[in-house]
């Protein structure tokens, strides 16, 4: 795949281009390409863009979807926060997001108190993330969650690797996974025009299954995938519990009740 370009037509701005072309190795040119997708750094924010076909996608914890969620929320009762584990809680866990994409689940696990590391390997997407970080950290009523929300650029693989080596009480009590999948469900999700300009760019995540089997070794408490209600579940476990949602379902793999028969299809 290639690399995405970074163009920023903002005079203003092409300190903080420059600083994001090298944080995330983005090849910084000089005119707004004609074709194809490419960030580009407006006066506001930055965003992925490409010639007519699609709406441009960029994260956001401020305005919008994220502002909404914010105030009208399901709390500690809405799928996602029963999912990791936070529904009678007395104690948050520990979260790591390895599949971090635009932020819109870690948003929603800081928003509720939790201590978030968010993990992305793609340079687009972690740039996105990262802009969307700094404009919610310095707005007065986002910086107290984005203050919660830790951005690392890095393979969750190896990152997650590591962490399995660390003594117990060091690593996270809970690993979160929204890979990118290959399948029909998501698909239809793609259809929202922004998305499939992301999707195009990123492209599917083919190594679900040793992100899955490396964030086990990681957890302290759980492994929480995200899944479309009809999606085919990560292959090479079998989730502990599954609970289903109008339109998203999350496989729980829950370390405590994991048994040797669970790891399907290994020697
Ligand atoms: C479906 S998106 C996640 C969406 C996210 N849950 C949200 O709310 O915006 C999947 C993201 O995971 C990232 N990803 C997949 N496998 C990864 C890995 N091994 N390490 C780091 N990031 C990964 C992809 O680059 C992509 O941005």
């Amino acid at each position: 795949m290639h690399a995405t370009p970074l163009y920023c037509a903002e005079s203003a701005r092409r300190d903080t281009a420059e600083s994001l072309a090298a944080r995330f190795a983005l090849p910084l040119v000089k005119q707004r390409p004609d074709s194809g997708y490419w960030l580009e750094l407006g006066p506001q924010r930055l965003e992925l863009v490409t010639t007519g076909k699609h709406g441009a996608v960029y994260a956001e914890f401020v305005e919008g979807a994220a502002k909404h969620r914010r105030e009208q929320g399901g709390g500690r009762g809405q799928p996602v926060a029963k999912a990791v584990g936070l529904k009678g809680a007395k104690d948050l866990p520990r979260i790591v997001d390895a599949t971090a994409g635009l932020g819109g689940d870690s948003f929603v696990l800081a928003t509720l108190g939790c201590e978030v590391t968010m993990l992305e390997r793609s340079p687009v997407a972690a740039a996105l993330l990262f802009d969307a970080l700094e404009r919610a950290s310095v707005h007065p009523d986002t910086m107290d969650i984005a203050a919660r929300m830790t951005l690392i650029h890095a393979n969750a693989i190896n990152w997650l690797a590591e962490q399995a080596e660390l003594p117990w009480e060091q690593r996270p009590e809970v690993v979160f996974v929204d890979p990118m999948f290959p399948d029909t469900d998501k698909k239809s999700a793609a259809a929202k025009k922004g998305m499939q300009a992301f999707q195009h760019v990123i492209g599917d995540d083919m190594d679900s299954a040793a992100l899955l089997e490396t964030a086990i070794t990681a957890a302290t408490g759980r492994v929480v995938v995200k899944r479309p209600q009809r999606g085919v579940p990560i292959e090479g476990v079998k989730p502990s519990v599954v609970l289903d949602g109008k339109s998203t379902r999350f496989d729980l793999y829950v370390i405590k009740a994991l048994r040797p028969q669970d790891f399907v299809g290994r020697d």
